[in-house]
């Protein structure tokens, strides 16, 4: 495919959801770079609504985890239909208690409550930041409903700590950390037919 031999198309293909973490911290400029990605995507508009809160405080993240991982259904896959077999998700596995998997930088991604297209903006961001992200060796992984660590006293302290707007809401998670060593690169399940109509 000749599209394969270029970069991008070879970093979408190589991009992979990562939900083991090794406990290294990201470099700063690697995290500067990322972020970059996400100032420059696309926003409806061109509002440029999206605001990235980047939080590496460890216990910060594990807490706020963790009340994301109580909001969460506990298990919405059966056997047939798991999200990973290499990396389980919350989805597949009981025993996980941190919707965050441990890693060590989580950015929440909030935008405007009453924004018609604040979870596609959200999403453009996250897409380009996870490319960014695998371009430079950087495990990453989406963590939709981000609101839902919040969802809790702590929570909302934690909110106005960090002085989030109070019509702000958090729309997702972007989680980003070295993958860990042997679990770099989980194979991508195969592509489903018939998705493409030609018309
Ligand atoms: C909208 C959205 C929400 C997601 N939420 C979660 C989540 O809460 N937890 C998680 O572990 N992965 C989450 N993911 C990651 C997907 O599970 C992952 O992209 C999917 O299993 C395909 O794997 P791949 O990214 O390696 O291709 C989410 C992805 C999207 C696009």
């Amino acid at each position: 495919m000749e599209n394969a031999q270029n970069e991008v198309m070879k970093t979408i293909l190589h991009r992979r959801a990562i939900r083991r973490f090794e406990e290294k911290q990201i470099e700063e400029a690697k995290l500067q770079q990322i972020l970059q990605a996400g100032l420059y995507a696309p926003s409806a508009g061109g509002r440029q609504g999206v605001l990235f809160v980047v939080c590496q405080d460890q216990e910060v993240n594990e807490r706020l985890g963790k009340i994301k991982r109580a909001n969460s259904k506990p298990k919405m896959a059966t056997a047939a239909s798991y999200v990973s077999k290499e990396q389980p998700s919350i989805a597949d596995d009981v025993t996980l208690t941190n919707a965050f998997y441990d890693a060590p930088t989580v950015i929440t991604m909030f935008a405007p409550k009453n924004f018609l297209f604040a979870v596609e903006d959200c999403a453009v961001a996250a897409e380009n930041m996870m490319l960014a992200a695998d371009a430079l060796g950087i495990g990453s992984c989406y963590i939709g409903a981000g609101w839902t660590a919040f969802a809790d006293p702590y929570g909302q302290e934690i909110l106005k700590k960090w002085g989030v707007r109070t019509d702000y809401y958090g729309v997702m998670q972007l989680l980003l950390g070295y993958p860990r060593k042997g679990d770099e690169h989980p194979t991508p399940k195969p592509r489903k037919e018939d998705r493409i109509i030609r018309v």
